[in-house]
Protein backbone atom coordinates (compact mmCIF):
# COMPACT_ATOMS: atom_id res chain seq x y z
CA UNK A 1 0.00 0.00 0.00
CA UNK A 2 2.96 2.41 0.98
CA UNK A 3 4.38 2.31 -2.83
CA UNK A 4 1.09 2.90 -4.17
CA UNK A 5 0.26 5.69 -2.00
CA UNK A 6 4.26 7.29 -2.71
CA UNK A 7 3.42 6.95 -6.92
CA UNK A 8 -0.30 8.78 -7.06
CA UNK A 9 2.14 11.37 -5.47
CA UNK A 10 3.64 12.68 -8.35
CA UNK A 11 7.17 13.18 -6.55
CA UNK A 12 10.26 13.19 -7.25
CA UNK A 13 14.25 14.30 -6.06
CA UNK A 14 13.13 18.09 -6.57
CA UNK A 15 9.65 17.95 -4.20
CA UNK A 16 9.13 19.41 -0.70
CA UNK A 17 7.00 17.26 1.09
CA UNK A 18 4.74 17.53 4.52
CA UNK A 19 3.30 14.19 5.92
CA UNK A 20 0.69 15.45 8.37
CA UNK A 21 -0.30 13.07 11.69
CA UNK A 22 3.65 11.23 10.83
CA UNK A 23 3.24 9.25 13.23
CA UNK A 24 6.27 6.85 14.09
CA UNK A 25 7.66 7.44 10.97
CA UNK A 26 6.51 4.95 8.66
CA UNK A 27 5.88 6.93 5.44
CA UNK A 28 8.53 9.42 6.03
CA UNK A 29 11.45 6.36 6.34
CA UNK A 30 10.16 5.17 2.38
CA UNK A 31 9.83 8.83 1.21
CA UNK A 32 12.71 10.59 2.97
CA UNK A 33 15.45 9.46 0.26
CA UNK A 34 13.05 10.20 -2.67
CA UNK A 35 12.83 13.63 -2.51
CA UNK A 36 14.18 16.83 -1.81
CA UNK A 37 12.91 17.14 2.10
CA UNK A 38 10.12 15.49 4.15
CA UNK A 39 8.98 17.45 6.99
CA UNK A 40 6.47 15.20 9.48
CA UNK A 41 4.71 17.06 12.15
CA UNK A 42 2.25 14.96 14.64
CA UNK A 43 0.37 15.91 17.64
CA UNK A 44 1.87 13.40 20.06
CA UNK A 45 5.57 14.61 21.01
CA UNK A 46 6.30 10.61 21.95
CA UNK A 47 4.89 10.08 17.89
CA UNK A 48 8.05 12.66 17.08
CA UNK A 49 10.15 11.02 19.49
CA UNK A 50 9.89 7.59 18.15
CA UNK A 51 10.03 9.05 14.44
CA UNK A 52 13.57 11.61 15.61
CA UNK A 53 14.96 8.58 17.02
CA UNK A 54 15.25 6.67 13.57
CA UNK A 55 15.78 10.24 11.81
CA UNK A 56 18.25 10.08 9.00
CA UNK A 57 19.52 13.03 7.23
CA UNK A 58 16.54 12.69 4.81
CA UNK A 59 13.73 13.21 7.24
CA UNK A 60 12.48 15.98 9.67
CA UNK A 61 10.08 15.97 12.65
CA UNK A 62 8.29 18.77 14.34
CA UNK A 63 5.72 18.63 17.20
CA UNK A 64 2.37 19.91 15.45
CA UNK A 65 -1.26 20.62 14.77
CA UNK A 66 -2.48 19.31 11.22
CA UNK A 67 -5.34 22.23 12.07
CA UNK A 68 -2.43 25.02 12.22
CA UNK A 69 -0.06 24.73 9.36
CA UNK A 70 0.61 28.54 9.75
CA UNK A 71 4.46 28.23 10.80
CA UNK A 72 4.51 26.83 6.90
CA UNK A 73 4.73 28.88 3.73
CA UNK A 74 1.51 29.49 1.36
CA UNK A 75 2.34 27.28 -1.16
CA UNK A 76 5.80 25.62 -0.07
CA UNK A 77 4.66 21.53 -1.18
CA UNK A 78 4.53 19.76 -4.19
CA UNK A 79 2.71 17.39 -1.98
CA UNK A 80 1.33 16.66 1.78
CA UNK A 81 0.45 13.40 2.83
CA UNK A 82 -2.26 12.76 5.29
CA UNK A 83 -2.29 8.63 5.94
CA UNK A 84 -5.08 7.81 8.84
CA UNK A 85 -5.31 10.83 10.27
CA UNK A 86 -8.40 12.77 9.14
CA UNK A 87 -10.57 10.66 10.87
CA UNK A 88 -8.94 12.27 14.69
CA UNK A 89 -10.13 15.42 13.24
CA UNK A 90 -13.49 15.68 15.41
CA UNK A 91 -12.45 19.28 16.11
CA UNK A 92 -11.05 20.77 12.66
CA UNK A 93 -11.17 18.74 9.34
CA UNK A 94 -12.02 21.48 7.35
CA UNK A 95 -9.76 23.79 8.71
CA UNK A 96 -6.65 21.04 8.49
CA UNK A 97 -7.78 20.80 4.97
CA UNK A 98 -7.89 24.52 4.01
CA UNK A 99 -4.64 24.77 5.56
CA UNK A 100 -3.37 21.62 3.62
CA UNK A 101 -4.61 23.84 0.49
CA UNK A 102 -2.43 26.60 1.31
CA UNK A 103 0.80 25.54 1.93
CA UNK A 104 0.63 23.35 -1.37
CA UNK A 105 1.53 24.87 -4.55
CA UNK A 106 -0.60 25.14 -7.60
CA UNK A 107 -0.64 21.58 -9.19
CA UNK A 108 0.50 20.12 -5.95
CA UNK A 109 -1.36 17.30 -4.31
CA UNK A 110 -2.68 15.92 -1.27
CA UNK A 111 -2.72 12.26 -0.93
CA UNK A 112 -5.29 10.63 1.69
CA UNK A 113 -5.39 7.03 3.18
CA UNK A 114 -8.24 6.28 5.11
CA UNK A 115 -10.42 2.63 6.04
CA UNK A 116 -13.77 1.87 5.45
CA UNK A 117 -15.94 -1.06 6.69
CA UNK A 118 -15.75 -3.96 3.76
CA UNK A 119 -19.20 -4.46 3.26
CA UNK A 120 -22.97 -2.63 4.59
CA UNK A 121 -23.09 -5.43 7.12
CA UNK A 122 -20.09 -4.90 8.98
CA UNK A 123 -20.33 -1.01 8.86
CA UNK A 124 -22.38 -0.85 12.26
CA UNK A 125 -19.92 -3.23 13.97
CA UNK A 126 -16.83 -1.80 12.55
CA UNK A 127 -18.30 1.82 14.08
CA UNK A 128 -18.63 0.37 17.43
CA UNK A 129 -15.46 -0.93 17.98
CA UNK A 130 -13.49 1.95 16.52
CA UNK A 131 -15.57 3.95 19.08
CA UNK A 132 -14.14 2.31 21.89
CA UNK A 133 -10.58 2.51 20.59
CA UNK A 134 -11.09 6.59 20.47
CA UNK A 135 -13.17 9.86 19.29
CA UNK A 136 -13.43 9.68 15.49
CA UNK A 137 -14.95 10.89 12.85
CA UNK A 138 -16.72 7.90 10.80
CA UNK A 139 -16.46 8.86 6.84
CA UNK A 140 -18.29 7.39 4.03
CA UNK A 141 -15.92 7.46 1.06
CA UNK A 142 -18.53 9.90 -0.29
CA UNK A 143 -18.62 12.22 2.52
CA UNK A 144 -14.27 12.21 2.93
CA UNK A 145 -14.28 13.22 -0.77
CA UNK A 146 -16.77 15.55 -0.63
CA UNK A 147 -14.64 17.49 2.58
CA UNK A 148 -11.15 17.48 0.78
CA UNK A 149 -13.45 18.91 -2.57
CA UNK A 150 -15.05 21.76 0.08
CA UNK A 151 -11.64 22.81 0.16
CA UNK A 152 -11.24 23.41 -2.92
CA UNK A 153 -9.33 20.70 -4.11
CA UNK A 154 -10.26 18.24 -7.55
CA UNK A 155 -10.47 14.68 -6.89
CA UNK A 156 -7.73 13.44 -9.16
CA UNK A 157 -7.96 9.44 -8.50
CA UNK A 158 -9.56 6.77 -5.86
CA UNK A 159 -8.64 3.23 -5.62
CA UNK A 160 -9.55 0.80 -3.38
CA UNK A 161 -7.35 -1.73 -1.66
CA UNK A 162 -8.83 -4.21 1.04
CA UNK A 163 -5.96 -5.56 3.13
CA UNK A 164 -6.42 -8.56 6.03
CA UNK A 165 -5.46 -7.53 9.29
CA UNK A 166 -5.28 -9.46 12.22
CA UNK A 167 -6.94 -8.34 15.60
CA UNK A 168 -4.66 -9.00 17.70
CA UNK A 169 -1.96 -6.76 15.52
CA UNK A 170 -4.77 -4.39 15.13
CA UNK A 171 -4.49 -4.09 19.22
CA UNK A 172 -0.99 -4.29 19.51
CA UNK A 173 -0.29 -1.48 16.82
CA UNK A 174 -2.79 0.68 18.33
CA UNK A 175 -1.76 0.40 22.07
CA UNK A 176 -4.77 -0.21 22.98
CA UNK A 177 -5.37 -0.78 26.96
CA UNK A 178 -6.00 -3.78 28.32
CA UNK A 179 -9.52 -3.10 29.52
CA UNK A 180 -10.68 -1.37 25.75
CA UNK A 181 -8.60 -4.41 24.02
CA UNK A 182 -11.12 -6.75 25.93
CA UNK A 183 -14.61 -5.01 25.12
CA UNK A 184 -13.36 -5.41 21.37
CA UNK A 185 -12.51 -8.96 21.89
CA UNK A 186 -15.93 -9.40 23.12
CA UNK A 187 -17.28 -7.80 20.45
CA UNK A 188 -15.72 -10.29 18.02
CA UNK A 189 -17.33 -13.12 20.07
CA UNK A 190 -20.07 -11.90 19.85
CA UNK A 191 -20.67 -11.19 16.79
CA UNK A 192 -23.29 -12.42 14.13
CA UNK A 193 -23.02 -14.44 11.52
CA UNK A 194 -24.00 -11.74 9.14
CA UNK A 195 -21.06 -9.31 10.13
CA UNK A 196 -18.84 -12.39 9.85
CA UNK A 197 -19.53 -12.32 6.84
CA UNK A 198 -19.59 -8.80 6.15
CA UNK A 199 -16.13 -8.87 7.52
CA UNK A 200 -14.89 -11.91 6.03
CA UNK A 201 -13.46 -12.34 9.44
CA UNK A 202 -12.34 -16.43 10.45
CA UNK A 203 -11.05 -17.50 14.01
CA UNK A 204 -7.42 -18.61 13.86
CA UNK A 205 -7.18 -19.72 17.26
CA UNK A 206 -7.67 -17.12 20.00
CA UNK A 207 -7.21 -14.78 17.22
CA UNK A 208 -9.36 -13.08 14.14
CA UNK A 209 -8.47 -12.59 11.02
CA UNK A 210 -10.94 -10.22 9.10
CA UNK A 211 -10.50 -7.81 5.88
CA UNK A 212 -10.88 -3.69 5.82
CA UNK A 213 -11.24 -1.76 2.72
CA UNK A 214 -8.70 1.43 2.60
CA UNK A 215 -9.38 4.05 0.38
CA UNK A 216 -6.88 6.18 -1.42
CA UNK A 217 -7.31 9.26 -2.45
CA UNK A 218 -5.28 12.13 -4.77
CA UNK A 219 -6.49 15.29 -5.13
CA UNK A 220 -5.05 18.12 -6.89
CA UNK A 221 -4.87 21.83 -5.75
CA UNK A 222 -6.14 24.12 -8.82
C1 LIG B 1 -3.15 6.19 12.85
S1 LIG B 1 -1.74 7.20 13.11
C2 LIG B 1 -1.04 7.23 11.47
C3 LIG B 1 0.42 7.51 11.47
C4 LIG B 1 1.10 7.61 10.10
N1 LIG B 1 0.46 8.59 9.25
C5 LIG B 1 1.10 6.27 9.42
O1 LIG B 1 0.35 6.07 8.48
O2 LIG B 1 1.90 5.40 9.84
C6 LIG B 1 -2.47 8.82 13.26
C7 LIG B 1 -1.48 9.87 13.73
O3 LIG B 1 -2.11 11.16 13.65
C8 LIG B 1 -1.69 11.92 14.76
N2 LIG B 1 -2.63 13.03 14.97
C9 LIG B 1 -3.90 12.99 15.45
N3 LIG B 1 -4.43 14.23 15.46
C10 LIG B 1 -3.49 15.07 14.97
C11 LIG B 1 -3.44 16.47 14.73
N4 LIG B 1 -4.48 17.28 15.02
N5 LIG B 1 -2.31 17.00 14.22
C12 LIG B 1 -1.23 16.22 13.94
N6 LIG B 1 -1.22 14.88 14.15
C13 LIG B 1 -2.33 14.31 14.65
C14 LIG B 1 -1.65 10.90 15.90
O4 LIG B 1 -0.86 11.35 16.98
C15 LIG B 1 -1.07 9.69 15.19
O5 LIG B 1 0.34 9.67 15.27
Amino acid sequence: MLDYVVSISGINTDSEVLEIGSGTGVLGKQLGTQVKSYIGIDISPEMVRIANEKQSPDTFYLHGDAVDLGHFTPCQFDAVFARMILHHLTHGLSKCLQECYKVLKQGGRLIVCENFPLAAEAEEFQKKCLDIKEERITFKPDTLRESIESAGFTVASTKEIVLTIRLSNWIDNNNLDKQRAERIKQMFVGMSDKVKQGLRCRKVGDDWLFETKFLILSAKKK
